[in-house]
């Protein structure tokens, strides 16, 4: 195992002993968010989880997890689920896996989230991970210039590219595409993060902002726990 999945892996056993039976636990997607949902099958508690993709709710039902529907439990105790960048004050770029728009739906409903990640995600500025942004199919190619304007007004000068792969269009699970900005630098993502929401045609982005409430960061020395 690679040094950075050893760091993923101690993140993400560290984020299940967090879990106590009777929770409801937001599990998030990557390979990061799936070894804590490994973790937690381990442990055998009384739980119910609400998965933020289809390939999370595969894995944890296979453990013996149960899974709810969002929003047919009560509040959501605590999201465990990983990042691709952590920037300052615990702000978040996600959705390197394509589920940022039911992870953003699941963190949003959850009383507690906490990030897990591998040291080499902590940044002192967001942006060099190309930014996730999902648009409806419709009409993708003009909702993109207009993302662009959106980049423009935040002085990112960059045009979003279409995720593909296979030669194809990469579909969300809800059946949506994803565009993503290689930004370099994101100086006010807030700014940033209110103008692409105002794109017709964007469904969201993957900005988390104030959010985060703990990360825990797997390390050369072990995981460390950073607050924003
Ligand atoms: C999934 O859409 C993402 O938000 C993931 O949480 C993020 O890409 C981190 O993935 P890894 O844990 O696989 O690095």
């Amino acid at each position: 195992m690679s040094d950075a999945e050893a760091q993923k892996r101690a993140a993400g056993e560290a984020a299940a002993r967090l879990v106590e039976s009777g929770m409801v636990v937001g599990l998030g997607t990557g390979s990061t968010a799936a070894w804590f949902v490994k973790a937690l099958g381990a442990r055998g508690l009384d739980i119910t989880c609400v998965a933020t993709s289809t390939a999370t709710a595969q894995l944890a039902a296979g453990l013996g997890l149960t899974i709810a529907e969002l929003g047919d439990t009560g509040e959501i105790d605590l999201t465990v689920d990983g990042a691709d960048e952590i920037g300052p004050g615990l702000s978040l770029i996600k959705g390197g896996g394509g589920a940022l728009l039911r992870e953003k739906l699941v963190w949003e409903a959850s009383r507690r989230c906490v990030v897990i990640a591998d040291a080499a995600k902590t940044v002192t500025t967001l942006g060099r991970f190309p930014l996730p942004i999902e648009v409806v199919a419709f009409g993708h190619k003009i909702t993109a210039l207009r993302i662009c304007d959106a980049l423009s007004e935040c002085d990112i000068g960059v045009a979003p590219r279409l995720r593909m792969r296979d030669g194809q269009p990469v579909r969300t699970d809800g059946g949506n595409l994803i565009y993503d900005a290689a930004c370099g630098r994101i100086e006010e993502p807030a700014a940033l993060a209110s103008s692409l929401k105002s794109v017709t045609g964007v469904v969201e982005h993957g900005l988390f902002l104030d959010l985060a409430e703990q990360a825990l960061i797997g390390g050369a020395s072990g995981v460390i726990t950073l607050d924003p």
